[in-house]
Formats: structure tokens, sequence, C-alpha cells
């Protein structure tokens, strides 16, 4: 199915099952232990060779020798795959670095060796007994330090929009500050595992991935093999945020392991092993300048981000909301990428936006400050309905005042103090921060087949994946509402390369457009069962287990009698997304109390207002946006990735000192959508809202913490060493 006009009335606006609050189908098979995650497919290999990675000691240099022989003769020891017996890796399309090492050393904790035995603790054991003798070379691991030498990344081009300078020089009230953002890390709780079989050539990969699609090509291309003799299975994933939209080393090692020992292996990295091994958001150093008139109307944006990934890695995009978010005449956006022997930077959560955000709405902040408005009003006067550079091409929807406005009264925003730390509770500032959230919305092709069994069961196939975000829940949804159907008589099966091609999940596309894959699917469907029953597919109508037209009406089970009647499509998108800015909004509020006397930060209470069109799941897509908050407020406070400059890893490697937001730290969330179906960005009507909830939230508890303490931090995460000399003495 071509989309490629705005979507007019449809099944899916009936919203029987679609939009209502609906708990996860897959629920009770995670919270029951039944849900077969990649390390523990015992359903279909009873008897597996453990996989045990070495990961490389040094940063950047070359292996000398490298000596297995102790290792082999180790106790249960069934293979040991090294670049020596590995046969040619080649570099996936979606990866910078080798998944298997060797001799030349790219990054710390690059895997240099898999050990497969008996038993995991045969195959630890045993990797300890590989001798590697590496030649250390010289690398860049500080950004700070090779910001200097920085370059255009290839691609992403300065904009130069009106003429910055002049209109920046001739502001009356201007801002020029600098902020750091730090490298970050996925944290995701199921580790990066796969299980590997072998069927002769063909190679069967039970592993955890978001895009099993881009895995699948890129299994093939690294291990030298068709795509074709590649199948990857990933029924259920424990998180991935960025992390698996990529295969990562253990699933081509498990391949190799699997090889040579001839035997299933299964693989899962040790924790410490993840945050060097993988990849992770890349730090940034972020310079913005801003200058407004007098009544606040912004009329000079720029933006510079700096950030540093292996050769051939991409920047983190942390100037691509400055190109749309505000209003403004004159703009300048620039960034720049270095060359940095750390391990890889990817995508995580919001690439780009996330990070931009979090020096953006501290910059709106601190210029309200200086024009004496009131945040949400300097943001609510910069709206723009039009692409700022672009003022043919309108948003297809822009609720963003209405977030503004929304949030400021449910907060009780009135209540805010504009003198920072001038607000005391006890030994507690107390303070209100906000923050504007933007994270485009993006479209990517995305196939389902749905079929009606005898039953009148309808069954939906695609390699789409749930990573967490409740995918098996909106997709029966989808179905139930196409089909008439209650939401019980759909069953979804996704995450297998068997299935139609989807967009998978990333970038906050999935809900959306594999949706409409299914849509698109139904409608197939839905023609295949009119013609077998004998009635005008046009004037059809799908409800309570019927298809009816008119009087006539008849019952879908026993239609499929003669064998499964099947619809299978793919929703294409055509050129809506170039003719009309696709993105979400919203608005972030935070209270908070800082220590006054240890200078401790809590977060007392946060509020999200989403606009990201039709809401398919309540339920989900606030559990995405309470999650993102959540993941923005360890961006804020505890997050970041300790760069050890001399050697070249991040030192932090464990969840112990790697520190996330637990339940604790997070007491209270609150989360408002928009009523909104956007008719442009599919037959949904729907938009991604799992990576929004992440854009902005962290400033705006920078933004609290300002306003509680009137202390202005630039540097992320806030830690309280930052700021404690400063306080206000009690
Ligand atoms: Mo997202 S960072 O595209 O999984």
């Amino acid at each position: 199915m071509k989309f490629d006009t705005p979507a007019t009335t449809n099944p899916i606006d009936r919203m029987t099952v679609v939009g209502r609050p609906t708990p996860r189908i897959d629920g009770k098979y995670k919270t029951t232990g039944t849900a077969p995650y990649a390390y523990e497919r015992h359903d279909v290999n009873a008897d597996p060779a453990y996989g045990y990675m070495l990961g490389a000691a040094i940063a950047k240099g070359t292996i000398r020798s490298i000596d297995t022989s102790e290792a082999e003769a180790a106790p249960g020891v069934r293979a040991i795959v090294t670049y020596k017996n590995s046969g040619p890796i080649a570099v996936g399309r979606f990866n910078t670095a080798k998944l298997l090492g060797g001799p030349e050393i790219e990054h710390y904790h690059q895997a240099v060796a898999i050990v497969v035995a008996d038993t995991f603790e045969q195959a630890r054991a045993a990797a300890r007994l590989i001798r590697v003798d590496y030649a250390r070379a010289e690398g860049q691991y500080d950004l700070a330090q090779a910001k200097a030498s920085a370059t255009m990344p290839k691609g992403n081009a300065d904009v130069q929009h009106g003429d910055f300078a002049t209109a920046y020089a001739a502001a009356p009230v201007t801002l020029d500050e600098t902020y750091t953002t730090p490298d970050q890390s996925h944290a995701m709780m199921e580790p990066m595992a796969s299980t590997a079989v072998w069927d002769g050539d063909e190679l069967i990969l039970y592993t955890s991935n978001q895009m099993i699609d881009w895995g699948r090509g890129d299994v093939a291309k690294t291990l030298g093999i068709p795509k074709e003799k590649v199948r990857l299975v990933s029924p259920y994933i424990g998180g991935g945020f960025g992390g698996k939209l990529f295969v990562r080393a253990e699933a081509i090692l498990a391949a190799l392991g699997s090889r040579a020992a001839k035997r299933p292996v299964k693989i899962a990295l040790a924790r410490p092993e993840i945050f060097n091994n993988t990849t992770h958001r890349p730090a940034t150093i972020q310079r913005i300048r801003i200058g407004a008139t007098k009544d606040g109307k912004i009329t000079a944006t720029a933006h510079e981000a700096w950030s540093g990934n292996l050769p051939g890695g991409d920047p983190e995009g942390a100037t691509s909301q400055s190109k749309l978010f505000y209003a403004g005449a004159n703009r300048s956006i620039a960034e720049r990428l270095a060359t940095l022997d750390l391990p890889e930077g990817n995508a995580m959560r919001a690439p780009g936006e996330a990070a931009g955000l979090m020096a953006l709405e501290i910059a709106m902040d601190e210029m309200a400050e200086k024009l004496g408005m009131d945040p949400v009003e300097f943001r609510a006067i910069n709206d723009t309905q039009v692409d700022p550079m672009k003022p043919e091409r309108p948003f297809s929807q822009r609720h963003f005042v209405e977030c503004l406005r929304t949030g400021a009264a449910k907060f009780g925003w009135s209540r805010r103090n504009a003198r920072p730390g001038a607000v005391r509770d006890g030994q507690w500032l107390t303070g209100l921060g906000m923050a504007g959230a933007f994270r485009n919305n993006i479209v990517l092709d995305s196939g389902a087949r749905v079929r009606l069994d005898r039953a009148g069961r309808a069954i939906v196939e695609t390699d789409m994946t749930d990573i967490g975000t409740g995918s098996y829940t909106i997709i029966a949804q989808t179905a139930a509402e196409m089909l008439g159907l209650p939401l019980d008589q759909v069953d979804v099966r996704l995450g297998d390369s068997a299935f139609p091609v989807s967009a998978g999940s990333g970038g906050q596309f999935g809900a959306n457009c594999s949706t409409a894959g299914v849509y698109a699917a139904c409608v197939k469907l839905r023609e295949a069962i009119a013609a077998k029953a004998g009635l005008d597919p046009a004037a059809a109508e799908f409800a309570d287990g019927h298809v009816a037209v008119g009087n006539r009406k008849v019952p879908l089970a026993g239609l499929a009698d003669a064998g499964d009647l099947i619809g299978e499509d793919t929703i294409e998108f055509g050129d809506l997304d170039k003719r009309y800015q696709q993105s979400t909004f919203g608005a972030h509020f935070v209270e908070v109390g800082v220590n006054a006397f240890t200078g401790e930060a809590r977060i007392r209470r946060m509020l999200a207002v989403c606009d990201a069109g039709r809401i398919l799941n309540p339920v989900s897509a606030r559990s995405q946006v309470i999650g993102a908050m959540t993941m923005g407020a360890g961006a804020a406070l505890t997050e970041e990735l300790v760069v050890d400059k001399r050697f070249g890893f991040f030192a932090n490697h464990d969840l112990a000192q790697y520190e996330v937001m637990v339940h604790a730290d997070i007491p209270h969330q609150e989360v408002i959508f928009l009523d909104g179906a956007d008719p442009i960005s599919s037959p949904m009507k729907a938009k991604g809202v799992g990576e929004l909830g992440i854009c902005g939230i962290a400033a705006a508890v920078a933004n609290a913490i300002y306003n509680a303490t009137g202390v202005r931090v630039r540097d992320y995460p806030i830690t309280l060493d930052k700021y404690l000399d400063r306080l206000p003495v009690a």
C-alpha cells in the first residue's frame, strides 16, 4: 500500500480497540519466566556449549602474538576462535569497528577471541589462559583536546540561513554559552546475548536485536555468507535503547564458535564487558548563541556541536532540533566530528535531540531570565507552525504551545518563584523547572502478513520487534480493529526474519510504522475475506467476528475451512514527510529539592505533556514516556561514562559505578497526552512517543536545580561537586 496522500476516515478511527488502555499481552509470559530470551532458548536447544568473549586489553595498537595453546588444553574446551582461524571478518554496514578484532585493535574490549566450552565456568577460566602480546599505539581519547582537529562530518553540511552574525550583533539581548554532555551507556536490563545454531550452511541466530532485517544483512556481510542463509529470531528483548539496533560482537562470536565447535553455542556479554565492547552515546560540547528583541522574539540562533567517534563513525547529531524547534530568521548550525579511539559511538534513545536539548533547553531558560520573561512564555512566543527555514513547509501538526499551557496549568507553574534560591522547605532549597520537548517522527516502510484461520482467529506475522515497548499489544489492537475481532482472537508473532520485513524498533518509528504495515496487510485480508464470503469488498464491514454488507452477515469462523485466508502487504511511505515536517512535541515540568547543607538533589515530581498524534495504547505509551523521563533524569543527575584519558576506555563499566536511576529517585511522574490524530503520519494517524519523553527532560531538571539554588551548571551530569560550594548560605 502506497501512503502518499493524507489519511481519510478508515476503520481505525472507530477506536473500539485501538486507543483503549490495554495491558501488554506479552506481560504474562515475561512475568512468569516463560518468554524465551536469546540466552534461554532451552526450547530449541537443550544442550548448548557456552561461549566466553575475550576483550582487548588495549585501546589501540596491534596483537603481536596470541597463544591459545594452554587455553585449548583446559578442561571442557571445545574450540577457540581468533582472527587467526576465523576466516575473513568484514565490517558490517552498520558497524565501524570489526566485531572480531585482530591483529589490529581499534578499541578497548574489542573482541579478540571466543572460547567455547562445555560449561560457562570452563569457558571463562580458559579465556584467562589466552596469552596476548600487544603493541600499544598512541590514541586520542579526549574530546576537549580533539575538538581542535574536528572536521565537518560527511553528509552533514553547515546550515546558514539569513545572516546570523549581523542579527546577533544587533540583538539587544544575547546569550553565548557552552554546555557539555558526557558519554552515556544504554544500560538495558538484558545484556547482548545470542544462541547460534548451524544447520549445514544455514545459520540460525536466536539473538536480541531491534532491527531484524538490518541484522540479518550484517551477519551475512560480516561472515561472508548469503543473506538467505541467515535467520535471525528475536521475539523477546529486554531493552535496547539503540544499543541493539545493530548486530554486535556476541552474535558473530556465537556463530563462529558454533561453527568451530560443531555445536550450538550461546553467549551473553557479562555486564562489565558491555560498556566498552558495545556502543554508547558520544559526549558532546555544544556552543549556543541566541539573540532576541527586548520583547523576547528570537532573531538569531547559532548552535555548534562537537563530538567524537572512531574513523568512519557518525557524530552525535546534537543540533538537529535547533533547525526546527523555534522561530527566528537567522540561523547558523554546524557539527564537527573528531576522531577518538574510544569504543564506537552510536545511537542511543533519541540520538541527537536528547543530547541537543540538554543544552538548548538550558540556553532557553537562561535567555528567558535575561529577558525577564517566564520561560513558558518565552517558548510560546517563539513557536512556529512552519519549518523556520522553509516557510512553505508546514508542520503536519504542532501543538507545542498547548503542551506548554496544559503543563503549566496542571503542574502549578504559577507558584514558581522566579528569583532563584528563594524558596526553602526546611533544609531543602526547592525549585521548579521546565523545558520543551521535540523529536522528529520518522517513517520507514513496513510489512506484515495476517492470516485468518478456520477458527476465525487472526495470526499476524512480521519481523517487527518488541523491545519492551508494547509492539505485541498495539499490533494485536490494530488487527483486532481492522478485522472486527476481540483482542484475544489475535495472535502476534514477531522478531523472526522468516516473516515480512518491517520498520523494526528504532528512532521512535516502530509503533506508527509497524502498525501501519499491519493495517495494509489487514486491508488485503479484508478483501480476501469479503471475496470468500461472496460480499462486495468495498462495502464490507467487520465487527463482532463477522463480515457484513447490509443485513447479510457472515461469521469469520469457518470461512477459512479450506485453508488460511492470507493478506500480506507493505506500507510504503511516499513524500508526505518531505512536504510536511513531521515531529512530536512536549513540555516537561520538574520540581526538585536540593539539600542546603549537603547539596543532595532529589526530584520531587515530574510531568510531561505530549503531542504525538493518535495514542495507540495509553498504557504502553505512558510506560514509554515515564521510562524515558527516568532515563532523562539519570542523564541530568548521575549518568556519565568516565573516560580514562591515558589508556582510552570507560573506567566505570558496571552498574555499581555507572549509576542509573532507581525507583527511590523518582517519586512521582505524570504524563498527559493531548488528543490528536495526525492524518499525515500514516493510516494509523499515530506518531512515536518513546523517544520524545527523553527529549528536554534533563534540561528541565537542570533548570529546576537552578531555580532552587541560583547555581547554573552547564556540564552534565549535575553532580553536587559542581555546585556545593556555591549554594546560598543558610
Ligand atoms: Mo533508538 S536510539 O533508534 O533504538
